[in-house]
């Protein structure tokens, strides 16, 4: 059966740090069509872009100084570290809510980003802000790289707790691509009946998304390396920006598709938006990115869909 929402006044801590600022979710996300269509741009392109770059970082400047001054506000850059915690590691909303490892894991992520970018946008004061990518997956090394913005220690997308050179190694394995079920390159279901496959992850979450992860922040120490600490680090969502868009062209490859079962599609998730109001989200509703979320990527070499086959 579909899941969700969860109640997000139900939190059993259990010791941990992770439980939201209780609300009862009662409203829908709504189509917006006067919501400007926003092109999320690769991280080296927009490194050429000054104002966009200053906008970037006033931006998490404001969700830093909203930590400190509202600690409670949903925004606020320690809580947006909290939604990721409690629905990817501590799973103080039930174990059935656990966005890794699944068939969950590119939709709910999807949804973290989005609302993420719309509280961007709505500190810097520009609805048309997009949130940048980090496209590790390309062959340059200097795309690779840990983007230069990130590691400037002055600027507020700057983290310490990050290994001093993260080495992205080339992680995109040939059978990404050659992934035609939506099974092996995302993720399947703990059980389902459609597919008939025991849960497990896919590729794109192996070997791209837990090996950046990894490479930024040591296997288990915050932020990046420790899936409780990752929304932490401003760098976590360049990464998840660039899993979001492989996601998004591995699509549009031949002969691939989304999940149609039920289960999967009509599975709904909760998420605070750039009001601070608590919105319900159903898978459905974000599969198709340009249409109801209002963005698509910027186009860039991706060597790993032509590789193999
Ligand atoms: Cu829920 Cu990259 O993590």
């Amino acid at each position: 059966d579909p899941i969700g929402p969860p109640n997000l006044s139900n939190c059993n801590p259990s010791g941990s740090e992770c439980c939201l600022p209780s609300s009862t979710p009662s409203t829908f996300i709504a189509l917006n069509s006067s919501t400007p269509l926003r092109t999320r741009r690769a991280l080296q392109t927009v490194l050429q872009d000054a104002p966009y770059l200053a906008r970037l970082n006033a931006a998490y400047a404001t969700l830093r100084r909203l930590e400190r001054d509202a600690p409670n506000d949903p925004r606020g850059l320690e809580q947006q570290r909290k939604l990721h915690c409690a629905f990817c590691s501590e799973l103080v909303y039930g174990s059935e809510y656990n966005m890794h490892g699944n068939w969950f894991f590119l939709p709910w992520h999807r949804m973290l980003l989005y609302y993420h970018e719309r509280i961007l946008a709505w500190a810097t004061g520009d609805a048309s802000f997009a949130l940048p990518f980090w496209n590790w997956d390309s062959d340059a090394a200097a795309q690779k790289a840990l983007p230069s913005s990130y590691a400037d220690t002055t600027s507020a997308l700057y983290s310490a707790r990050r290994r001093a050179a993260a080495d992205i190694q080339s992680m995109i394995q040939s059978e990404i691509t050659g992934d035609q079920l939506f099974m092996n390159f995302g993720d399947v279901p703990e059980s389902d009946s459609v597919i008939g496959t025991a849960g497990g992850n896919g590729n794109l979450e192996t070997y791209g998304h837990n090996q950046v992860h990894n490479a930024v922040g040591p296997n288990g120490s915050p932020d990046m390396g420790n899936l409780a600490w990752a929304g932490y680090d401003p760098v976590f969502y360049a990464h998840h920006a660039n899993v979001d868009r492989m996601w998004s062209v591995w699509r549009q490859l031949p002969g691939r598709s989304d999940p149609t079962s039920a289960d999967f599609r009509d599975s709904r998730f909760v998420f605070y938006d750039e009001n601070a109001t608590a919105r319900i989200i159903a898978v459905s509703f974000v599969l198709d990115h340009a249409t109801n979320l209002r963005y698509v990527y910027e186009n860039v070499p991706n060597t790993w869909t032509t590789r193999a086959e």
